[in-house]
């Protein structure tokens, strides 16, 4: 039987290395840590290696389709597929940034969704049966953060990607045109790109079950509130406790949920 692999995206540091940190103690196969420098990259694989583990490497800039597709033929060629994606790069400006909205929303819709959605599309055709696809979201991607209009469109059973890409356009639409909270959006750009990331869990669920493929699982989580660079020294969890849904998510057994958002290793309502 080939070696069966898993990826994390960015996972040079914070959550994204706690998990592969994780996946290699729990992983039976490889696991890959990918991070956009590969010379963080390097550095975390020889953290991991000083700890005993034994990590690969794979560049991967999610934002550049060109790292993805280098990454989905290394796969293919060195592993004939993939059992594990776990989508954890993201980005996210300070609350204190002076950058203008329309350019926080702009990149922060590029990276947390737009290239997410790039890196899950490329990868699907190459994923194995059983496999598993995380997406790490966040509580601030809850259907709460846009007007009940929004919500109904978000959460419909019979959302499609196209209409998906649509309104995560609209959303940087409004805020160019100064019109977005009137239109029922929050002032947040992150928590718009991990509603999206959710909702396009949903649709990718959906779709695996349509396709007959439904032992591939797919779900969204929220890592709980973490010490990162990008989250700050007050939260209350480490990376690693961060690390305990998503790698919950790419261990699932078979037979248990798809297109689900979960919080502390349980579904819970979007
Ligand atoms: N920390 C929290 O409290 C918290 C809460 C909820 C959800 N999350 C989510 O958890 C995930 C990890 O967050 P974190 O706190 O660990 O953040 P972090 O410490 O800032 O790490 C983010 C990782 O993503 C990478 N990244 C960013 N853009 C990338 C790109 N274009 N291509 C490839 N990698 C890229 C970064 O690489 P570089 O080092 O090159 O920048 C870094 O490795 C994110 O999706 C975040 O939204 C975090």
């Amino acid at each position: 039987m080939s070696t069966k692999v898993a990826i994390v995206t960015g996972s040079n540091k914070g959550i994204g290395l706690a998990i592969v940190r994780r996946m290699c103690k729990e992983f039976s196969g490889d696991v890959i840590l990918t991070a956009r420098d590969k010379s963080r990259g390097r550095t975390a694989v020889t953290l991991l290696e000083g700890e005993g583990l034994q990590p690969k490497f794979h560049q991967l800039d999610i934002d550049s389709r060109d790292s993805i597709a280098t990454l989905k033929e290394f796969i293919e060629k060195s592993y004939g597929g993939l059992d594990v994606l776990i989508n954890n790069a993201g980005i996210a400006y300070k609350r204190a940034s002076t950058v203008p909205f329309i350019e926080q929303a702009t990149n922060t819709l590029k990276t947390n969704f737009t290239s997410t959605m790039n890196v899950t599309r490329a990868l699907l055709p190459v994923m194995k049966p059983n496999s598993r696809v995380v997406m790490v979201s966040s509580d601030l991607g809850k259907l709460k953060i846009v007007k009940p209009h929004l919500q109904d469109q978000f959460s419909s059973p019979s959302l499609t990607e196209p209409q998906l890409v649509s309104l995560m356009d609209q959303f940087v639409q409004d805020v160019a045109a100064g019109n977005h909270e009137a239109k029922g959006w929050p002032t947040t750009a992150y928590g718009v790109s991990k509603l999206g990331r959710i909702a396009l869990t949903k649709i990718i669920a959906r779709e695996m079950i349509a396709s007959g493929k439904t032992d591939i699982l797919v779900n969204a989580c929220c890592p709980g509130w973490c010490r990162t660079d990008m989250a700050g020294d007050n939260a209350p969890l480490s990376a690693e406790q961060g690390a305990e849904t998503p790698v919950h998510l790419a261990l699932l057994p078979a037979g248990s949920p798809t297109g689900e958002f979960w919080i502390k290793k349980e579904v819970v309502s979007w």
